[in-house]
């Protein structure tokens, strides 16, 4: 068998405890809700802000517009909407909500968090929660802890939520990091599966890799950098991006955290329903896609529409492949994502509803 690559998994001899020990409760999904601004910035409206066009940007990253937040909105209304909407699909009240988990790189502020505003909006009385700051990988990071809360007998109902605002921390003048992000937010409500039933969570595999730092990052406003007027002068409060660097790695990280992943279930990509890859570059999807042998029509692309929204990307995604018809109840479902730090992340579910 091939070197597993997140530690805990060496703790494990044979299969992930999750499916090996079945005494353990199972999570599963059990609504999603998701938020755009209406507001959207095409490729032509760039065009007219720094020194690009539609076709390098259709051609280099796949994306021909995003949705931007207007000036009033932050993190946590998004969120709030995305949480609301999922809520009502499920058709329960906040106050029952137990957990609650926003992934998020761009919070309304340091502190509090972004999960205490939520807890607020929505009237969620009684729940406890936390932000996670995970970038790209935020989602898939936030649904296999909330799945492992519930898997531990301990919660009943998980509130997840990526929502991310990046039109606030980019510079519109770098015409390499200004074209590829957008606004959204996504909301899922995770619960034990019922007796008996094969649906749900079935794995993880993550890596963290610090020494990738520097390659993406928003350098100042944080302990090591404090905000001043030269960090103000030197635009130094937006995402700044070594992009081949970012890219070349993503590339090759995506391909191979979904392989081991899958190896060690057993599976190939052949076996994969629907593959929701984080949408930071087409490029890098389908690279990705091509090497696990998934066939497009399986990998859910909506990168044209909406951009790298960060956290929000995935369950976007999700939304778009619930309502196109492309992910059933039954399916096995690939999550995949790689971003900021670098964090690398995917997981497997068994689609529940
Ligand atoms: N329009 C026109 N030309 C541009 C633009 C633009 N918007 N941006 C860069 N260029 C130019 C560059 O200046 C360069 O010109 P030169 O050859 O004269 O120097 C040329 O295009 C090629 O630039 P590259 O950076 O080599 O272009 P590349 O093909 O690598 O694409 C991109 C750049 C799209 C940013 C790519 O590197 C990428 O997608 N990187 C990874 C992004 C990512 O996955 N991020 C992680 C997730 S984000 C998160 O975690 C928050």
């Amino acid at each position: 068998m091939k070197a597993p690559v997140c530690n805990a998994w060496r703790l494990y001899d044979g299969l992930p405890w999750s499916i090996k020990d079945k005494t353990l409760p199972k999570a599963k999904i059990t609504a999603l809700g998701c938020y755009t601004p209406p507001r959207i910035l095409t490729n032509q409206d760039l065009e007219k802000l720094v020194d690009t066009n539609d076709e390098w940007i259709v051609a280099r990253t796949g994306i021909r517009e995003r949705h931007i937040a207007d000036p009033g909105m932050a993190t946590s209304d998004m969120a709030i909407e995305a949480a609301k909407c999922a809520l009502a699909q499920r058709g329960i009240e906040a106050s029952e909500v137990e957990v609650i988990i926003v992934c998020t790189v761009t919070p309304d502020m340091f502190f509090p968090a972004t999960a205490c505003l939520v807890q607020h909006g929505i009237g969620a009385k009684g729940a406890w929660g936390f932000d996670m700051i995970a970038a790209c990988s935020g989602f898939v990071y936030g649904t296999t802890t909330g799945a492992h809360l519930v898997a531990a007998g301990t919660h009943k109902k998980v509130l997840v939520i990526g929502s991310d605002t990046m039109s606030r921390i980019i510079d519109y003048t770098d015409r390499s990091t200004c074209v590829l992000f957008g606004d959204g937010a996504g909301a899922v409500l995770i619960e034990p599966t019922a007796d008996g039933e094969d649906a749900g969570y079935i794995d993880f595999l993550g890596e963290i890799d610090g020494s990738g730092g520097d390659a993406l990052k928003m350098p100042a406003g944080g302990s090591r950098m404090p905000a001043s007027h030269e960090t103000v002068e030197k635009r130094m409060h937006f995402v700044h991006q070594e992009g081949q660097q970012v890219f070349k790695y993503a590339v090759r990280k995506m391909y191979e955290v979904c392989r081991d992943l899958l190896e060690r279930n057993g599976l190939t990509g052949a076996d994969v329903g629907v593959m929701i890859p984080h949408q930071a570059n087409l490029r890098i999807i389908n690279a990705a896609a091509d090497r696990l042998g998934i066939p497009s029509g399986k990998v859910l692309i909506n990168i044209d529409r909406y951009g790298n929204t960060t956290a929000g990307t995935i369950p976007l995604a999700t939304r778009d492949a619930i309502s196109q018809g492309r992910l059933k109840k039954g399916d096995l479902v690939l999550f995949a994502a790689v971003g900021a730090g670098y964090t690398v992340g995917a997981s497997l579910w068994r689609w529940a509803y």
